[in-house]
């Protein structure tokens, strides 16, 4: 008894100690295999007594269920240990990983035309949208600029090649949603619509050939000249804060009538031409099928990379464009 006991301890030392199933097929082998203790027992029951063979049989059973149980536990841990260690190596912390990453944001353009939006939404006009090619009819002529008119020379277009030729164009302003928005809504009207627009311009310190513009509309009754200045002026002090002024010049579009452009005033006095602005020409109604003695209104149109640029006082434009990852971490 005492023997068996031994042998059940030293098994289980064998057992710890093997530190792969290998090593434990092979302990299991010198405790249970064929040339082991307990087998060679087995064999040499038959050289008992009679007497106690029945005993001692019954006794080496029982030790061989122990030793296999041995076995069988050291098994079942090491398999554990494996699964534990795969389980560590494959895993995939992902809150871990994202913590180590920086994190984006959006362009500076996107951010302005969002707060540009903001801005207008919060002065009760809704935000209008319209295709980036157009053909001539919204992108000059109902915006009363006919093709004999000496102002088409001025807006630069990329002309694309579909239909008659100079038809079908990039839109050179925001000015076509004007009419867009006219077709489809009767009045009153109260719009913003901001968007990409093309010229032929190359890049420069000042120009983009795509850049972006903001296009407002305003169709009422009795809506006058003061409503437009009173406006530009709202909006002026919302975007840039309250000690930025704005005022109007006198100029020309064939699109409104008076016409004027809008200036904002710097830290230093001076004054930074913004946009273009007016009462919406009579026959710019007519052709979109408003009553111009019906209805009247204002609109205006000014550039989003201007803006940005004033506003951050970037010294070259293409900055917003060129994707320097460490230009644009900065806003
Ligand atoms: N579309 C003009 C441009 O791109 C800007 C402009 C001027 C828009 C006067 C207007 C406006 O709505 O009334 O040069």
């Amino acid at each position: 008894m005492s023997d068996y006991q031994k042998l059940l301890d030293e098994a289980k030392n064998a057992a710890t100690e093997a530190q792969s199933t290998e090593e434990l097929s092979s302990a299991r082998a010198d405790f249970l295999g064929k040339k082991s203790s307990l087998t060679d027992a087995k064999k040499n029951l038959g050289l008992l007594p009679e007497s106690d063979r029945a005993s001692a049989g019954k006794e080496l059973n029982e030790i061989r269920k122990l030793v296999e149980e041995v076995f069988e536990d050291r098994a079942k841990s090491l398999q554990n240990e494996a699964w534990n260690l795969q389980f560590e190596n494959e895993r995939l912390d992902l809150s871990e990983r994202f913590e180590s990453l920086r994190r984006g944001h959006l362009h500076l353009i996107t951010q302005a035309r969002d707060h540009l939006e903001d801005v207008f939404v919060g002065m009760g006009f809704t935000v209008a949208e319209g295709p980036e090619v157009e053909t001539a009819w919204y992108n000059f002529e109902a915006l009363n600029i006919p093709d004999w008119h000496p102002a088409r020379g001025n807006f630069d277009t990329i002309f694309v090649n579909l239909g008659d030729p100079e038809e079908v164009m990039l839109r050179s302003h925001t000015s076509p949603v004007q009419v867009r928005t006219m077709e489809k809504h009767k009045p009153p009207i109260y719009v913003v619509a901001p968007g990409r627009t093309f010229r032929t311009d190359s890049a420069d310190a000042t120009h983009l050939p795509a850049f972006n513009q903001i296009e407002g509309l305003v169709i009422d009754k009795g809506i006058t000249m003061g409503d437009l200045a009173g406006t530009i002026d709202s909006f002026v002090q919302a975007f840039f804060g309250s000690e930025v002024k704005s005022r109007l010049r006198p100029s020309y579009f064939p699109f409104t009538e008076p016409s004027a452009e809008f200036d904002i005033s710097r830290p230093d006095g001076s004054w930074l031409e913004l946009g273009g602005c007016g009462m919406v020409h009579p026959n710019v109604l007519s052709n979109c099928g408003i009553d111009p003695e019906e209805w009247q209104g204002f609109a205006f149109g000014f550039g989003i990379d201007r803006l940005v640029a004033m506003r951050y006082q970037l010294d070259d434009i293409r900055e917003l464009v060129v994707n320097d990852a460490r230009f644009l971490r900065q806003f």
